[in-house]
């Protein structure tokens, strides 16, 4: 078939590819992805209907066949959930039934980083004959959800699969979205896949559970998402800030769920879901931590070094003369009540040419991305902007800043509302 005939056909979309040889087609493929995200508690309570029902949607009469992997720091935090997990399923047992055993795991970046745990998931789905009309189940935090993800996502090219975010961080970000990875050669989430899931249960018990670490560090992404997209819900954790920071269940929930569905709606309508263009919203803030990540060799969480991040990109943002002065002082002083620290050493670090390594963090984010250079910064609180180039010393500036800050509190750590410093 000839170029001329194929334009004739209307189903068929022939973009401008310029200048082709020969015959061709266009081939053009769309799948849509539609998934729950439920927001409850106790679900393996037997009285909880929500595991059951997001199980047998599909096939209501089917007795579901299921594997389990649950993150060892989960359990060994909930005692009783093993035990409970096995209740549920014998309760439901008409609907529900577990292949083999619960496979109880190491979680933390640790289950990221060894390269035997891919192989042992994918031994352990194999030995259970899970196939693509059976579940992988995974409950725990977003390392772990990101393996078992990751090796259910390849098994058979993908089996059906449930998330149980255990941390803050998975229920208000990384549990909702549509991504997996693992570690490789020491290079963060080398490997992985874009796999939606079947279902995610964000049960609000998981979280109350959690060291007051970790509750902090899932804070920083619901900050981060109210940053690039949303001013009322900002407003919303400035109010509440002190109920905040003493982790009061009640706003703790309501601001995971507004950051989960944020996050949600930027991956549902911000037109790249699979990130397939150079722009990445969410991950406003994260070319700084990516990189002291690194630097600290882990000692700062992923979501504490976002903190720093956010804090770090919003005073450029300012210097750069795209966000209105003093905005950056307010985001400072919301991060700061909630408890992050926002200064490390590392950030001054630098190579033997005298540049700072943090720099070398946004070449290493271009290369992740491919492509051209982008970074997204803020042109108001609630606005992200997307600019293509950062300036060396503007970042220095902004570094510098962050330590004036950071001295003025140690100075007056009781001392009420902040001033903004002129930066050396
Ligand atoms: N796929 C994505 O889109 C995406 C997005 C952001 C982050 N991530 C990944 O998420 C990971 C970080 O996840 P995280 O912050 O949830 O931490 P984590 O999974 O590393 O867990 C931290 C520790 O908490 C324990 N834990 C988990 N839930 C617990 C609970 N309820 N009570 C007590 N202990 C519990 C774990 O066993 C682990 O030791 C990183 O690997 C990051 O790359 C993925
Ligand atoms: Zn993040």
């Amino acid at each position: 078939m000839k170029l001329a005939e194929l334009n004739r056909i209307p189903d068929l979309d022939v973009s401008p590819l310029g200048a082709l040889s020969g015959n061709w087609q266009q081939q053009h493929v769309r799948v849509d992805y539609s998934f729950p995200v439920v927001f409850t508690r106790h679900a393996f309570d037997i009285a909880n209907p929500d595991f059951r029902a997001v199980l047998t949607v599909r096939e209501p009469q089917r007795r579901h066949r299921i594997a389990i992997f649950l993150d060892a720091g989960v359990a060994q935090a909930m005692p009783g959930l093993l035990e409970q997990i096995l209740a549920y399923i014998r309760f439901h047992a008409q609907a529900i039934e577990l292949v083999g055993d619960i496979v109880v795991m190491p979680g933390g970046e640790a289950c990221k980083n060894d390269a035997h745990v891919v192989a042992n998931l994918l031994e352990a789905l194999s030995e259970r004959a899970i196939d693509r009309h059976s579940y992988s189940v995974a409950i725990g935090g977003g390392a772990l959800l990101d393996a078992v993800g990751y090796a259910s996502a390849i098994f058979h090219r993908g089996v059906r699969h449930i998330r149980f975010p255990t941390t803050v961080l998975a229920q208000d970000d990384s549990g909702v979205g549509v991504k997996n990875a693992v570690n490789w050669q020491g290079q963060k989430n080398l490997i992985g896949t874009f796999a939606p899931p079947w279902a995610v249960i964000n049960d609000a018990c998981f979280v109350e559970i959690l060291p007051n670490r970790e509750k902090r560090a899932g804070l920083a992404e619901a900050v981060k998402v109210a940053l690039i997209r949303d001013h009322a819900f900002f407003l919303m954790m400035e109010k509440q800030v002190h109920a905040l920071a003493a982790f009061d269940s009640d706003v703790m929930h309501a601001v995971i769920a507004r950051s989960a569905s944020l996050h949600m709606h930027q991956i549902a309508h911000g037109g790249d879901p699979f990130e397939s263009g150079s722009a990445r919203p969410l991950d406003y803030g994260h070319w700084v931590a990516h990189k002291l990540e690194r630097l600290t060799a882990h000692a700062l969480s992923h979501g504490e070094a976002v903190a720093i991040g956010l804090a770090l990109d919003a005073r450029y943002s300012c210097l750069a003369g795209l966000l209105p002065a003093g905005e950056d002082v307010r985001i400072h002083r919301l991060l700061s009540q909630l408890g992050f620290d926002l200064w490390h050493n590392q950030l001054l670090a630098s190579n033997e040419q005298g540049e700072l390594l943090v720099l070398q963090g946004l070449r290493e984010f271009r290369e992740h991305l491919g492509g051209e250079l982008t970074i997204t910064l803020l042109a108001a609180i609630g606005s992200g902007v997307e600019v293509h180039e950062m300036d060396a010393a503007m970042i220095n500036a902004a570094i510098c800043w962050l330590q004036q800050q950071r001295d003025q509190v140690q100075e007056n750590p009781h001392g009420g509302q902040q001033q903004e410093v002129a930066c050396r």
